[in-house]
């Protein structure tokens, strides 16, 4: 017996279980493959909430904007038991603009970021070459975000590991929950770990089972429409060319230690399907090949491709469900590793004090319902 089962070993499912833990409660967390394996591993590791913010509800960027604020404390707490680093760093974003149409989507984005109370600088292009002396001569314009930073999700992922055995938690890994069922007072976990079957009774389940959220996975739950969108990003090596995040509508290049250029990320429908393509591998590189003409000399050192978990609206479900006890911290598409930071606090919240504050009702599980109940009787 657990109080809380996590179904999910990514960066969700791993911060919300440091943070139940560091709250007193005994957890497991159930990881199909290995951490991250899905998608936290590959991500980028941005955490800008300016990016998408034209394309954005407002609730989300609210979102956003309390995981960065809460960010710098929850590196520190994660570094602070697990001894590990997570990579942050806050150089800031630059967007890059390559002709006129960039330079009004800019202006466009300015007046939405101010709207919206986030602070950005606008730049000439000759401004922006003082700033990153490789971004290429053709460059118009740009807009500095000196608020947005970044983790390395690859340092991130570890680092949580760590610091949940730390504070007790029990990371058992290459185990799959097949089902969730309510028996005699509990809920009951089967579970198979090398073709062997066995159960977990807890007091409460975290769903943040990523994109295999409705795949294989039985629970008491209606299907609310979970699926994977494809993301590659190229891993390039070489001399340092960038020190911000650097990005346009069509690419971000995303700079990490040691001389590694990260630049991403295709979105495509093509289910479970992980294998990187030519077509986006080029597609990456010739956007990012215009943004910083510099990479044509760097070695590609690898193609990583990850499955963001994804619901109509691309917005996550995060607080309870229609069960008594489930609760779900899952479809956070493009944003898992910016919200993970907010997503444990209010899991933690919600899931300690049973209260659902008004911020979290947009992303309640509920508002698939009447769309489900739609569908049914349109047949
Ligand atoms: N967070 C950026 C992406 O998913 O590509």
């Amino acid at each position: 017996m657990t109080d809380v089962a996590i179904v999910g070993g990514g960066v969700i499912g791993l911060s919300c279980a440091f943070e139940l833990a560091r709250r007193g409660r005994s957890v497991t967390v159930l990881e199909r493959e290995q951490p991250g394996f899905g998608a936290s591993t590959v991500a980028a590791g941005m955490l800008t909430p300016s990016f998408e913010v034209e394309l954005t509800p407002q609730s989300l960027v609210e979102l956003q904007l309390d995981s960065l604020r809460r960010y710098p404390q929850f590196v520190r707490e994660i570094e602070a038991a697990g001894g590990q680093s997570c990579g942050y760093r806050d150089e800031g974003s630059l967007w890059v603009s390559r002709h006129r149409d960039d330079e009004l989507e800019l202006d466009h984005i300015l007046k939405i970021q101010q709207e919206r109370g986030l602070p950005a600088r606008r730049m000439t292009g000759q401004e922006v070459r003082q700033v990153e002396p490789y971004v290429s001569p053709r460059a118009v314009g740009g807009l500095l975000v000196e608020s947005d930073h970044q983790v390395d999700s690859r340092k991130l992922v570890p680092a949580l590991h760590a610091a949940c055995h730390a504070v007790g938690v029990e990371l058992r890994t290459q185990t799959a929950v097949k089902s969730v069922e309510r028996a005699r007072g509990s809920l009951q976990l089967t579970l198979e770990h090398e073709a062997s079957a066995s159960t977990l009774n807890a007091e409460q389940v975290l769903l943040a089972a990523g994109v295999w959220l409705e795949d294989g996975l039985i629970t008491p739950l209606p299907r609310i429409g979970m699926r994977p969108i494809k993301g590659q990003i190229v891993h390039l090596q070489g001399e340092p060319l960038a020190r911000h995040v650097l990005r346009n509508s069509d690419v971000y290049l995303v700079p990490r230690h040691g001389g590694r250029l990260l630049i991403g990320a295709t979105e495509e429908e093509q289910g479970f399907d992980m294998n990187p393509t030519a077509g986006g591998t080029l597609d990456l590189l010739r956007f990012g090949f215009e943004v910083l003409p510099g990479i044509y000399d760097l070695d590609v050192a690898e193609i990583d491709v990850g499955l963001r978990p994804t619901f109509h609206d691309h917005m996550p479900v995060l607080g309870p469900t229609t069960t008594d006890g489930i609760y779900m911290a899952s479809g956070h598409y493009r944003g898992g590793v910016l919200l993970a930071a907010a997503t444990a606090h209010w899991m933690a919240e919600v899931m300690t004090t049973a209260d659902v504050p008004e911020h979290l009702e947009p992303f309640s599980f509920d508002r698939f319902l009447g769309q489900r109940a739609q569908q049914e009787a349109a047949g």
